[in-house]
């Protein structure tokens, strides 16, 4: 992970299903600029952090807070928050389509986006 904004995990917590918690009072500080590399064993969490940052999940009240240059993500678009996070996720997934249609899936409209065929 490399880092163009702050980042801070304040004191998160985080269950899938209700009952085990996948991240436990998770709290930790990022500098910009930095490159991090989350390391554990299997389980640990490391794609629960990446899945929250990236907001495929939101924190419940009282779970915690991700702040990014001091901004709670919870308050911020989607959209703008993708644009700000790129993630090479360790299990790429590829639909059973062409090239262009996996491109274009996460580039949205071809013709805006820096792809040219
Ligand atoms: N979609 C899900 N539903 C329920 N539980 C999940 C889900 N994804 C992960 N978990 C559980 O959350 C915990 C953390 O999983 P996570 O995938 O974040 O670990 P990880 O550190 O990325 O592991 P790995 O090194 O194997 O990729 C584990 O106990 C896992 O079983
Ligand atoms: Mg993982």
């Amino acid at each position: 992970m490399f880092i163009l904004k702050h980042r801070l995990l304040e004191n998160v917590s985080f269950s899938y299903d209700g009952r085990n918690r996948a991240l436990d009072a998770i709290s930790f500080k990022v500098k910009k600029g930095s490159s991090v590399a989350l390391v554990g064993e299997s389980g640990a969490g490391k794609s629960t952090v990446l899945r929250l940052l990236y907001r495929f999940y939101d924190l419940a009240d009282g779970d915690g807070k991700i702040l990014i240059d001091g901004q709670d993500i919870r308050k911020v678009t989607h959209a703008s928050l993708r644009k700000a996070i790129g993630v090479v996720p360790q299990d790429p997934v590829l639909f059973n389509s062409s090239i262009k249609y996996n491109v274009g899936y996460v580039c949205g409209s071809l013709e805006q986006g820096p792809w040219h065929w």
